[in-house]
C-alpha cells in the first residue's frame, strides 16, 4: 500500500431502496462523514462515497407491491437518502445508484476479468434464500419455522435453480493469508475472529446469477440469467470513482482513489465485505482495501432496527425536532463503534444536555461574560506559552489533540467525544476552584487573566477536535471566538483550519477579535 499517497477513500454501504432510511441505516453514513471531516482536517484529499442499491428481487417484489415499476420506485426511494443526508449534514462527494448505466459496463468488464480467470462456472443451486438478506442462509443457522436469524418475521425460500458460480473456494488459502499478514484488514477484533471462525470451515463457492428475476443485469451472453444483486452493488464501490467525463472503464474508475482506504459496514454484511469482495478482487487481479470495518446494530427493545422487520426510528422526524448534530453527537459519542446500541430518548436528552449545553455551552458563555466583565471583552494578552506547565488544563490540554487524533483514526469515536469532554469537565471544575470573580475582587488581574485564557484556548481546542461530529456548534463557537470558519465548508477547511496548527493547544491570542457571546445549544427540557 502506497503509503505516501495524501487520499483518502472511504465508503458507505450502498443502501437497498426497498424502503425510507430510518436513522439504523443513517448510522454507518453519520459515522463515514466524521470520519470524512477528520481526515480532511488532517489535509488530506478525501472521497468519501455513498448510494443506494436498487437491483434485485427484495426492490422487484417491493416495487410490485406497490404498483410501481423497480426504476421509478427506485427514483423515490433514492431522493430520500439523498435529502436525509443533507439533512444529517453529510458531506459526501459521491452519490452511486447501482442502476446508473456507467455502473452497467463497469460490472460487465469486471465479470469478463473472473471469466478469464476462469473462476466463474454454470452449477446448480439448491438451497435456503433469505430475500430480505438477498443471501443463501445454511440451514443451521435458521431459525424456528424457517425464519432468517435476521428477518425473523420473514421465512427463507427454498431454491433449486441453475446459476452461475463464482469459486470462493479457490482462495480459501489467499484469504487466510490475508488476514493473517494485514492483521489491520478486518476490524473490530470481535468481527475478525468471527470471520476467522467462518472461514475455517471451508470456504465453499457461491452463485452470482439469478434466473427468473428480471431487475437487475443480464449476464454477459447468457441474458437468461440476471447478475446477483451483491455481485453487482459491491462494484458501486469502483464505479462511484469514475469521474463524470471519464469512459466508464476499471481502468480510469480504478485510477486516482483505488484502492479504497475505508469499507464502513453494519455487522450483517461482513461476509459480503470480507470474504466475497477480497475474493472477487483477487481473481480481477485488483488491489485489495485497506480496512473494513464492521460495526453493531441500533436496537429497539433488543432487536435490530430494520425496514424489514418494521421496527424502525424515523430520523427525519428527530432532526426536525433536536436538530442534526445533537443526533450525530448521541449516536458517535454513546456508541462504542463496533458494539451494538439501543436509542433512548430520555437517554439522548441527559447526553445532549450534560455534554453539549452545559459542559460546552455554559462553559464558553460563562467565560465570555467573564471576559466582557474583567477583560474588557478581548482575549488576554498572554499566551499558551506563558501559561505554567503544571497547569492542569495545559496539561491534559497538550496531550489532547494526539490523542483524540489516535481515536479518530481507530474509529474509537466515543473515546475521542469522552476524551474531549474530559477537557472541558476539568474547565468547569477549574473555574469553580479558581474563581475568577473572586481574584477579581482581590485585584489579582493578572491570574484573572490566567484562569479565563486557558479556559477559552481549552474550549477552542474542544471545539476543534468535535468539529468532525457537531460541526455546527463548532462553527459557532469559532465564530463567537473570532475565527471566520465554517467547518461545513469543506472544501478549503485543511488550509483554512490545519489539524497541526488548530489540534494543538496554545493557539489563541490576543491579536483574536472576540464574537458576540450566543449559548450555542439550548438545553432540552424533559417532558414527563
Ligand atoms: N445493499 C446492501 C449493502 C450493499 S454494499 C455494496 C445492504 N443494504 S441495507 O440497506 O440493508 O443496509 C445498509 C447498511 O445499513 C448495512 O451496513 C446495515 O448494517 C446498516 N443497518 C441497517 N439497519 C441497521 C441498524 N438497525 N443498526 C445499524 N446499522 C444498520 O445491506
Amino acid at each position: 500500500m502506497d503509503k505516501t499517497k495524501n487520499t483518502f477513500a472511504l465508503t458507505t454501504p450502498l443502501y437497498y431502496v426497498n424502503d425510507l432510511p430510518h436513522i439504523g441505516s443513517a448510522y454507518t453514513t453519520m459515522a463515514a462523514d466524521v470520519m470524512a471531516r477528520f481526515q480532511r482536517n488532517l489535509g488530506r484529499q478525501v472521497l468519501l462515497i455513498t448510494g443506494t442499491d436498487e437491483h434485485g428481487q427484495k426492490i422487484q417484489r417491493t416495487a410490485e407491491s406497490k404498483g410501481m415499476q423497480p426504476q421509478e420506485f427506485s427514483n423515490q426511494i433514492s431522493a430520500e437518502f439523498v435529502s436525509l443526508w443533507k439533512l444529517l449534514n453529510i458531506k459526501y462527494d459521491r452519490f452511486i445508484r447501482t442502476t446508473n448505466p456507467n455502473h452497467e459496463k463497469i460490472v460487465k468488464e469486471f465479470f469478463a476479468r473472473l471469466w478469464e480467470s476462469g473462476d466463474i462456472y454454470l452449477g446448480q443451486q439448491k438451497g435456503w434464500y433469505c430475500v430480505s438478506c438477498e443471501e443463501f442462509k445454511e440451514e443451521r443457522e435458521l431459525i424456528e419455522g424457517n425464519r432468517c436469524p435476521i428477518h425473523t418475521n420473514k421465512e427463507v425460500e427454498w431454491r433449486d435453480e441453475e446459476n452461475y458460480f463464482f469459486k470462493l473456494s479457490k482462495y480459501q488459502s489467499r484469504l487466510e493469508e490475508l488476514y493473517q499478514s494485514r492483521p489491520d484488514f478486518l476490524q473490530p477484533e470481535s468481527r475478525r475472529n468471527e470471520i476467522l471462525n467462518f472461514i475455517k470451515g471451508g470456504l465453499q463457492d457461491f452463485s452470482i446469477s439469478r434466473v427468473n428475476l428480471e431487475w437487475g443485469f443480464s449476464v454477459p451472453n447468457d441474458p437468461k440469467h440476471t447478475l446477483y444483486v451483491w455481485f453487482d452493488a459491491l462494484l458501486g464501490y469502483a464505479t462511484a470513482l469514475l469521474e463524470p467525463e471519464d469512459e466508464p472503464t476499471l481502468e480510469n474508475a480504478l485510477a486516482k482513489w483505488w484502492p479504497i482506504n475505508l469499507h464502513l459496514i453494519g455487522k450483517d454484511i461482513l461476509r459480503f465485505h470480507a470474504v466475497s469482495w477480497p475474493a472477487l478482487l483477487m481473481s480481477a487481479n485488483l488491489a485489495l482495501p485497506e480496512r473494513v470495518f464492521g460495526h453493531g446494530f441500533l436496537t429497539k427493545d433488543g432487536q435490530k432496527m430494520g425496514k424489514s422487520l418494521g421496527n424502525t426510528i424515523d430520523p427525519i422526524a428527530l432532526i426536525e425536532k433536536y436538530g442534526s448534530d445533537a443526533i450525530r453527537y448521541y449516536f458517535i459519542k454513546e456508541i462504542g463503534f463496533g458494539k451494538d446500541g439501543d436509542f433512548n430518548e430520555g437517554r439522548f436528552i441527559e447526553v445532549v444536555n450534560a455534554d453539549l449545553a452545559k459542559n460546552l455551552g455554559n462553559l464558553l458563555n460563562r467565560n465570555l461574560n467573564m471576559i466582557k466583565k474583567y477583560c474588557g471583552g478581548s482575549v488576554p494578552s498572554i499566551t499558551g506559552e506563558d501559561v505554567p506547565d503544571d497547569n492542569p488544563l495545559k496539561v491534559i490540554g497538550l496531550q489532547l489533540g494526539e490523542q483524540v487524533k489516535a481515536n479518530y483514526e481507530a474509529l474509537a469515536f466515543n473515546q475521542a467525544c469522552e476524551g474531549i469532554m474530559r477537557l472541558s469537565q476539568a474547565c468547569n471544575k477549574y473555574v469553580d476552584e479558581q474563581a475568577p470573580w473572586s481574584l477579581y475582587k482581590q485585584g489579582q488581574q493578572q491570574e484573572v487573566e490566567q484562569v479565563l485564557y486557558v479556559i477559552l484556548e481549552s474550549v477552542r481546542l474542544a471545539a476543534y477536535l468535535l468539529s468532525p461530529v457537531i460541526p455546527n456548534i463548532s462553527s459557532d463557537i469559532y465564530q463567537q471566538l473570532g475565527f471566520g470558519i465554517d467547518f461545513n465548508n469543506q472544501i478549503d477547511i485543511a488550509n483554512s483550519v490545519p489539524f497541526a496548527v488548530h489540534g494543538k493547544w496554545g493557539l489563541l491570542s490576543s491579536e483574536q477579535k472576540l464574537g458576540k457571546a450566543q449559548p450555542i445549544f439550548q438545553s432540552i427540557e424533559l417532558k414527563n
